[in-house]
């Protein structure tokens, strides 16, 4: 069984071979350096660039396969949420390909494939938990197996990912700066008084970083020092930290008040779902240091077990949309021709078609 993936929602053009559930190849191409120069993903450039390295990409994956367009059963293409424009690029490749081949189609909900895409390296117990911390979304999900979600909570304002970027923004470091914020905040120690935990004096699962993002916004403003004079392309951590010992300690302080939010939703959660064995947690933020430590510190209390890919399998990619398209399709699930994007905020419809009819 042969699966072609298609990712395009937001700003990593990818496709991936799945051949028999193992990655066969993957062809990626980021367009962050693009978006940097505007301090956020632009998403007409992002649709354009689709549009632009999609061919390159398709001839790619092909020959590093070794497969031919002529084998594929199964086409699988991200079809939201993401951005309307750039998800159009990739559905229009895919109803393309499967007319031409007469393979299936199969629609994805890429938060889906982030959250099961850890069984290419590994089984997942299921009833699962699961995390989701990306730069688009922020949520908590009961898995009862690879195709039955439901979700628990959400985030109400910013994604985790985003209010890592927001944060950089303010201290100069360039986009996406989560990942800079993680260096330099393990060249510090947090100091665990200087931001609240985000939205945990309630009983709900959802999420909300508004609170604490305006809080860093606050002491920055109130500490203008701490900004970078300069906006670097590849800051190093270890200078920074050295040069300005408060800002590595709002980093790190700005990662802790994260962390705790996420562990107390978690914790919580688990406390209501006692049936869950493992918990997976994926998504971009999930190569945060401190976020991973807590989550380590998490399932080894609540005694589940943790599924915390590693960082490659964490951010956006095609063989995460390939795997998922390979577990619906082989279920006997598909799309036809009328599959629609699904932009971000809206829910994505259960409409698969038994595989046959489509
Ligand atoms: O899942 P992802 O690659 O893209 C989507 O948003 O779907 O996640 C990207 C997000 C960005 O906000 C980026 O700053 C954040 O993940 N990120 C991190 C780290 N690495 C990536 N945030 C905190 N610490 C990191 N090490
Ligand atoms: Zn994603």
């Amino acid at each position: 069984m042969l699966c072609l993936g298609i990712e395009t929602s937001c700003d990593e053009t990818s496709l991936a071979i799945i051949r028999d559930g193992e990655i066969a190849a993957q062809s990626l191409r980021s367009q962050e350096d693009l978006h940097a120069i505007y301090g956020g993903v632009v998403p007409e450039i992002a649709s354009r660039e689709h549009l632009r390295a999609l061919p390159g990409l398709l001839d790619q994956v092909l020959s590093r396969s070794g497969a031919d367009l002529g084998e594929v059963d199964a086409v699988a293409v991200t079809r939201g949420p993401g951005l309307m424009g750039s998800l159009l690029v990739g559905m229009g490749l895919a109803k393309g390909l499967v007319q031409g081949n007469g393979a299936a189609l199969v629609g994805v909900d890429h938060l889906q494939a982030h959250m099961i895409a850890p069984e290419l390296s590994r089984k997942i117990a299921y009833p699962a938990l699961g995390l989701l911390i990306s730069g688009g979304h922020t949520r908590l999900y009961a898995l009862a197996s690879n195709t039955d979600m439901e979700i628990l909570g959400r985030t109400l304002d910013d994604a985790v990912g985003e209010a890592f970027d927001k944060t950089a923004k303010l201290l100069n470091l360039p986009y996406p700066g989560g990942k800079y914020i993680d260096r330099i905040a393990g060249l510090a120690e947090p100091d665990t008084t200087l931001f609240p935990r985000p939205y945990v004096d309630n009983q709900n699962l959802d999420f909300s970083f508004s609170g604490l993002k305006t809080a860093v916004a606050n002491y920055v403003r109130d500490h203008p020092e701490l900004r970078l004079k300069e906006m670097e392309e590849n800051p190093d951590a270890e200078r920074i930290a050295a040069q300005s010992p408060q800002l590595a300690r709002v980093c790190a302080s700005f990662s802790w008040s994260v962390s705790q939010g996420l562990r107390i939703k978690l914790e919580r959660a688990l406390r209501r779902h006692p049936e869950a064995e493992s918990l997976v947690v994926a998504g971009g933020v999930a190569a945060n240091s401190m976020i991973r430590s807590t989550v380590e510190a998490v399932a080894r209390e609540r005694e589940v077990e943790l599924i915390l890919p590693e960082p490659e399998l964490c951010t956006d990619n095609a063989a995460m949309v390939a795997y998922t398209g390979s577990v619906l399709h082989s279920k006997g699930w598909c799309h036809d021709l009328d599959l629609e994007a699904v932009p971000r905020g809206r829910a994505i419809p259960w409409d698969y078609l038994p595989t046959g009819t489509a």
